[in-house]
């Protein structure tokens, strides 16, 4: 992949649906630098509408036929979870970078098949993970890297959102088999991403899982135990039946407490940095630069032609997105299994690499559970 840097890069976008405006607003915001040209959804009306919107001059409902026809340099992958990864390869073998919406794909296993087709064209998966992308969050990393802040000890993540059962209406939500599993993968994954990208790799989950009242085949509350290769201990916490809604991070370092409480996207104002007793002048370290870093998709846009233009690899790459993805498998094999999970125990034949289900839900599915 060689993205050329003398005219704007060219970007297209696969699923026409709720998020895919939140792409399509962020392109346009970072025009010139990159020109949005064509669009393609399988509801050929639900595609051209947002076309209208957008100003977008092409129109397809196939996209094969999109990723051939635009010299693109990056696709905006925004449709349900079961069609990222056939549709990442489509884009890698069309030398076009996917940026896919999260969970990058359904399982381990078939992001796996996504790094085989990376080692053979050379194009890399991007996965949309703008936690990561935050200016504090950013800043945060950097301070962790230095070293500065001491040792991380403890940690706790919190993704508490609620979301009601007319939302898991749509036909895709709240299936193993079509979003890959509840707000484990689908919600909390943002949040955890963001704690494992500032703890490094971690060591060993124990966790639980439950359908406490929502009406999915999936988990609608999970919660795991992890322990991290530099000793850090963390609890994460992720559920959609939370009223008051809430996502958090806090971080405890020898020298410094670093938090964040916000809903979807953090800003600078949204962190707090507590310097321990004796440490008061790291506070001095604590400055986010405070005009940008909403966390949101124009942060990662913005990254990725960054890395564009210097000709280096951007973030959010299928290696750090399988750390994710398995500390996510890891949460579900461990609480069907009833006991910890450690980092690289679901080989390729393990059942929990092949779905996040295992197959071994306890509960029923939802038909079975209505009767
Ligand atoms: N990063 C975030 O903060 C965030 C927020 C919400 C949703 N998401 C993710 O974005 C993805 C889409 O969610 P959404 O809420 O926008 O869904 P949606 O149902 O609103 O839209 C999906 C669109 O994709 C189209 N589509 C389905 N299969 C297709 C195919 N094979 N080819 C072309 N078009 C196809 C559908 O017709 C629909 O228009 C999901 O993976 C979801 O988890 C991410």
């Amino acid at each position: 992949m060689n993205p050329p840097t003398s005219r704007p890069y060219r970007a297209a976008i696969i699923g026409t649906g709720g998020i895919a405006r939140v792409h399509a607003k962020a392109l346009k915001a970072l025009a010139p630098r990159i020109e949005l040209v064509a669009v393609a959804d399988v509801d050929p009306d639900r595609a051209r509408a947002f076309a209208a919107e957008f100003a977008v001059p092409s129109v397809h409902t196939d996209a094969a036929a999109l990723l051939a026809g635009h010299g693109l340099d990056l696709v905006s992958i925004c449709t349900p979870p079961q069609s990222h990864a056939p549709l990442a390869a489509l884009a890698q073998r069309a030398g076009v970078v996917p940026l896919v919406e999260k969970p990058t794909t359904l399982n381990l296993r078939e992001l796996d098949e996504l790094r085989a087709v990376e080692e053979e064209t050379g194009v890399p998966v991007l996965t949309v993970f703008q936690h990561r992308f935050g200016a504090a969050g950013r800043l945060l990393a950097r301070l962790v890297a230095e070293g500065g802040l001491g040792r991380p000890q403890v940690a706790t993540c919190e993704t508490l959102w609620y979301r009601d059962d007319a939302y898991f209406g749509v036909p895709w939500r709240g299936r193993w088999d079509v979003e890959g599993g509840g707000p484990t993968m689908g919600h909390g994954i943002h949040q955890f991403d963001l704690l494992l990208a500032i703890l490094g790799p971690w060591a060993e989950v124990t966790a639980f899982a439950a359908r406490q009242s929502r009406p999915t085949d999936t988990e609608d509350v999970s919660l795991a135990l992890a322990r991290f290769e530099n000793g850090a201990l963390a609890t994460v916490v992720n559920s959609v039946v939370s009223p008051r809604e809430s996502s958090r991070l806090r971080f405890d370092f020898e020298f410094a407490t670093v938090e964040v409480e916000h809903v979807y996207g953090y800003t600078t104002a949204d962190w707090t940095f507590t310097p321990a007793p004796g440490h008061e002048e790291l506070a001095a370290l604590w400055q986010p630069d405070a005009t940008g870093g909403t966390s949101g998709h124009g942060d990662q846009l913005a990254a990725i032609l960054d890395a564009f233009d210097a000709g280096t690899p951007p973030e959010a790459s299928l290696t750090q997105a399988r750390r994710t993805l398995e500390f996510a498998a890891a949460t579900y094999a461990s609480a069907f299994r009833g006991r910890p999970i450690a980092a690289g125990e679901i080989g390729p034949d393990d059942p929990f690499a092949a779905t996040m289900s295992g197959g071994m839900v306890p509960w029923a599915p939802l038909k079975e559970a209505l009767v």
